[in-house]
């Protein structure tokens, strides 16, 4: 199987990857559509096309260039009429309605969901999932509002008092672990789409390959933390260096809203937590706001890329 997406859509690809990996042993390759050229499949290879506006002229180009022979492809897409659903064989609706703003917010929990209810829909056809999992998954996200719904109101209450340390800096890091790295990687791109600061995200394993010469005093530091056990020790790592860690995780967090992982949530070690998603979208957007950029409409940005 491949994924193919760009931007907010491939950050959504990576958690559908890892729910199709992790949950049935489907190898899965993430392909970015702008620097798809050399990439080969195997036939047979599904290709699933994750696009918001399904307009997107590098998601387009790539299929062009895949040349599907034999395979098939499904496209996850918020227009069901767009030029992407039109190539598709089967075209997954988010069904998110419109979004006006440039940056993808209710797109991204959308297309997350749609994606990973056709990844335990289709694991368990293929008789790979047995039922009680699959109830299991379901009753997760069946709670799922609920956990979105208490993130919103966490972040709403806990980001103004982080906004003057976030804002004296020129910009920030965002780390996660395993399933919580997309998240990490989708809060920068938000981040930058809408305050214009630099943000950029690692896979906090990796800090100690590079990233941790950029940490001095007072570095923002954002953890996507869903409590993987080796986080601790990262965290630790830059607090040493004078970072200043914002934590959004469980209670005790500074933004605590993940739900609770003592729960064991399976969906969490397969999608991994998607409710830190919105946090992230709040920081952006109040952040955007104090420093007095354009929300809805970043500047140099389109909603819909038509160019390659
Ligand atoms: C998301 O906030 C961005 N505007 C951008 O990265 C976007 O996700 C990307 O251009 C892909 O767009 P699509 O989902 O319409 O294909």
């Amino acid at each position: 199987m491949a994924i193919i997406g760009c931007g907010t859509s491939l950050n959504a690809g990576e958690t559908i990857a890892s729910t199709f990996s992790r949950l049935g042993a489907t190898p899965t390759s993430l392909v970015v559509a702008s620097e798809s050229q050399g990439t080969v499949l195997e036939d047979d290879t599904l290709v699933i096309a994750m696009s918001q506006s399904g307009e997107t002229a590098d998601v387009l180009r790539a299929i062009d260039d895949l040349n599907l022979r034999h395979g098939h492809l499904v496209a996850i897409t918020n227009t069901a009429h767009s030029s992407l659903a039109r190539r598709a064989d089967v075209v997954l609706d988010r069904l998110a309605g419109e979004e006006i703003g440039v940056a993808a917010t209710k797109t991204f929990t959308a297309q997350v969901v749609t994606g990973i209810t056709f990844a335990i829909s289709a694991l368990h056809a293929r008789g790979t999932v047995p039922r009680s999992i699959v109830l299991r998954l379901l009753n997760e996200l069946y709670e799922l509002p609920d956990h979105i719904e208490q993130a919103i109101s966490a972040a709403e209450s806990a980001v103004p008092s982080v906004l003057d340390s976030l804002s004296e800096h020129s910009g920030m890091l965002l780390l996660g672990r395993g399933t919580g790295v997309p998240y990490a990687r989708e809060g920068a791109l938000k981040i930058k789409e809408l305050t214009y600061r630099w943000a950029e995200a690692f896979p906090a394993g990796g800090l100690k390959h590079g990233p941790l010469a950029l940490i001095e005093k007072g570095t923002p530091v954002i953890v996507v933390d869903h409590s993987d056990p080796r986080l601790p020790r990262n965290i630790a790592e830059v607090q040493a260096r004078g970072a200043n860690v914002l934590r959004i995780g469980g209670a005790g967090s500074n933004i605590p809203a993940v739900a609770d992982a003592t729960l064991n949530n399976l969906g969490r070690q397969l999608w991994g937590p998607l409710e830190a998603a919105v946090p992230l979208q709040v920081i952006s957007r109040l952040l955007a706001r104090r420093l007095g950029t354009e929300v809805d409409r970043p500047r140099n940005l389109a909603k819909a890329v038509t160019v390659e």
